[in-house]
């Protein structure tokens, strides 16, 4: 029988050549999937019809933006997913959405095989391969790049041979990945890790420039959802969108490190995420005034573990559902305004109110109007301490103070 694969196709060099080598080597008919995340760039209907091109039998093309936003944006928002404090696990959100889409395709057109353009050293592969197993195991995948030696040379000569309508001397020298949520750009010169990134490979931002004329943005939030920008109520969609724009004006959400990948690799990563870094910022600044100090210092170690396991490719692992029921419900609260400049690469909290505030002025204040009554701070200090205090007291006596 006749294999049917769903595609998950870019567009790019390396998938379009995978049409014609599946359909060769697995005798298969192929049907392209191209996904809307925001990337920009192309239009989507001459990616869907390159496709057909190239030889696929179907060609679909789905808008996921508001999806992405709502249901993968948002929850990183909440969770301040920031991967070794930094990253704002851009590429790391899509494709669980795109493995979604794949699976729903693949049981739409009765496909036996989903196959993706992922190499074997990256955390991408792992991610599809892991989402799409949980979303439906009965699927085959296989990755062309990685399993039946489509390198890179061979794509290139495939696509001569075969007169593929794509131009194959316009492959950037870098990976890159882009959604709405930021761009991840690799390899390349980047490789040499002592190399500056060089201006060129940005899109998303300028250079910061602090000759600028700063601009302010008012953020509201409900219960940790951004809801208005400047007093305008907006999507999630549109509120990335904006901020991207305008964070992107100044040189914000720039990233260049060297990042533990689930694989073993340490490597170097650049990332522009203008809007995120802004709307985390905002978001991070909010909760700190409404939220609870116990509650707010356990959070932080669940967003890093949540943050941790959807880098891993876990979306769909029970652990990542149970942890947004706990950051859904701890996320009650942090409703209010952030005022924010960006100036210079920079996004400064310049002012913060919220009628769920648990900031007290009366508490707070060195001036007059103090309720705060200091005279039980030294009972306080005095039991709190204590345990250390005989610790410290019985190492004096049998260890000389070690
Ligand atoms: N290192 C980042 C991550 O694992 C970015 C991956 C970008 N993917 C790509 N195919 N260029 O999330």
């Amino acid at each position: 029988m006749k294999n049917r694969v769903v595609l998950a196709y870019s567009g790019g060099l390396d998938t379009s050549v995978a049409i014609g080598w599946l359909s060769r080597d697995l005798n298969a008919d192929v049907i392209a999937v191209a996904a809307d995340v925001g990337q920009g760039g192309e239009d989507m209907e001459v990616i869907r019809k390159r496709a057909l091109s190239c030889g696929a039998v179907e060609s679909v093309v789905l808008d996921l933006k508001n999806e992405f936003a709502d249901e993968y944006c948002l929850p990183a928002l909440k969770a301040n997913a920031l991967y070794m404090d930094r990253y704002p696990v851009v590429s790391s959100l899509s494709r669980p959405l795109i493995s979604k889409h794949l699976v729903t395709e693949a049981q739409r057109f009765n496909a036996n095989v989903v196959a993706h353009g992922c190499t074997g050293k990256g955390n991408d592969q792992v991610r599809f391969e892991v989402s799409i197993a949980a979303l439906d195991p009965s699927l085959k995948i296989i990755a062309p790049v990685r399993d039946s030696g489509m390198t890179r040379d061979k794509a290139i000569s495939f696509a001569t041979e075969n007169n593929l309508p794509i131009e194959v001397n316009k492959k950037s020298p870098y990976s890159i990945d882009q959604n709405v949520w930021g761009r991840a750009i690799e390899t390349g010169f980047l490789e040499d890790i002592w190399n500056a990134p060089i201006e060129d490979i940005y899109s998303y931002t300028a250079a910061p420039n602090t000759n600028n004329a700063p601009d302010e943005v008012l953020f509201s939030f409900q219960n940790g959802t951004p809801v208005a920008i400047d007093g305008k109520t907006v999507s999630m969609l549109e509120a990335i969108t904006l901020l991207n724009a305008r964070a992107g004006a100044h040189g914000i959400g720039r990233i260049d490190m060297v990042e533990d990948r689930l694989v073993g690799i340490k490597s170097r990563e650049v990332y522009e995420a203008p809007g995120a870094i802004a709307l985390i910022t905002a978001h991070q600044e909010l909760s700190n005034v409404t939220m609870e100090r116990e509650l707010a210092r356990f959070k932080r170690q669940v967003d890093q573990r949540w943050t941790e396991l959807v880098y891993d490719g876990l979306w769909f692992a029970p652990l990542r559902r149970s942890l947004d029921a706990f950051i859904e419900n701890a996320e009650q609260g942090v409703t209010g305004d952030i005022r924010m400049m960006l100036h210079g690469g920079r996004a400064t909290v310049t002012g913060r109110r919220s009628e769920e505030s648990l900031y007290s002025f009366e508490l707070a204040t060195y001036d007059t109007g103090d309720q705060f009554d200091q005279s039980m701070a030294k009972g306080f200090i005095e039991i709190f301490g204590l345990t250390t205090k005989l610790a410290a007291l019985r190492d004096r006596k049998f260890r000389n103070g070690k």
